[in-house]
């Protein structure tokens, strides 16, 4: 009960994965959240994280343990990593004693680098390129949503970051609309776009704009994230004013369809990309999407090391 062909394979980025994979991944984690299935393994998971996380660390720990697995919580700052030890010496360390990594780091070059000297799956926890696990887990809440993912529109308001980059390729890859609204200069990395824009074809449609408005129009999921990442925090007052007509609030949900529902990966930041009122508001579907990081990661586990 697992994706077969993920085996032993590695999460870099949403494209890695196939429009097959996405769909199965999917049902696998919603068959799991509905405990229909119960996979178990006796393996390690090392979580390797330069960046602060809750939800990430936290779900990816309970889903390892649920499975009957084991955690080694490998904080940076206690281990060689934050003296300087090479991270192609530390990929074929760490090879050696676990099964499976989750990497939270800055550059995507470090992420790929440490895949390609580690034998075992590697895992994209977060770069500042992309998040794809959040975007498995945002996924399936809009599949329980809706009961489908293909004909949707997706509209996504704020910042160009990695999530922008990885929910541009998570839609296309499973045939849904996705508006990115943007302003000038923070657009999301447009390798990604025309990646996103080959990968959809003639299914989907990838529409980068300025807009919110335009971007908004009658889409059934509302999507936003910090306007200042990890790593940007120097830039956060600059950033607050060019944003400020980025922020999802009641007046963007009245754009959208009526039956809209609103996304947040957390953490958020009331009264800045998102109002109080949306994300306490009845389409809103945060916590519903929180919780599935549980799943969606215990789908991932579960393929990349072909439990049963
Ligand atoms: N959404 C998300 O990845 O949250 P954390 O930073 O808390 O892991
Ligand atoms: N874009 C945010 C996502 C946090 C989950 C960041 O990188 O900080």
């Amino acid at each position: 009960m697992s994706v077969a062909s993920l085996k032993g394979r590695d999460l870099l980025s949403m494209a890695d994965l196939s429009v097959d994979e996405v769909r199965e991944i999917l049902e696998l984690a919603i068959a799991l959240k509905a405990g229909k299935i119960k996979p178990r393994c006796d393996k390690i998971l090392g979580l390797l994280f330069t960046k602060a996380s809750t939800r990430t660390r936290v779900s990816f720990s309970a889903a390892m343990y649920q499975l009957g697995g084991q955690v080694i919580d490998l904080n940076v700052n206690v281990t060689q990593v934050s003296r300087g030890e090479p991270v192609v010496d530390t990929a074929r360390v760490l090879d050696r004693y676990l099964d499976v990594l989750a990497i939270r780091t800055f550059e995507q070059q470090e992420l790929e680098t440490f895949a390609s000297y580690a034998k075992i799956p590697v895992i994209n926890a977060l770069t500042d390129l992309e998040h794809p696990c959040q975007v498995l887990a945002d996924l399936q809440t809009v599949k329980e949503e809706f009961g489908q993912l293909e004909e949707l529109t997706l509209t996504y308001i704020g910042d160009g970051n990695n999530m922008a980059n990885s929910l541009l390729l998570g839609c296309a890859l499973t045939g849904m609309n996705v508006r990115i609204a943007a302003p000038t200069g923070y657009e999301p990395t447009e390798a990604i776009v025309a990646k996103a824009k080959e990968v959809a074809g003639d299914r989907s449609q990838v529409l980068i704009t300025s807009d919110p408005e335009i971007a908004a129009k009658d889409a059934q999921v509302l999507y936003t994230d910090v306007w200042a990442s990890m790593g940007q925090e120097s830039e956060a007052q600059e950033r607050m004013k060019i944003f400020q007509p980025y922020q999802i609030n009641e007046s963007i949900l009245n754009v959208a369809d009526p039956k809209a529902i609103v996304l947040h990966c957390l953490p958020a930041h009331r009264g800045e990309e998102i109002t109080d009122a949306v994300i306490e508001g009845s389409q809103s579907r945060v916590w519903d999407e929180a919780e599935n990081r549980l799943h969606a990661q215990k789908a991932l586990l579960v393929s990349v090391l072909g439990a049963e």
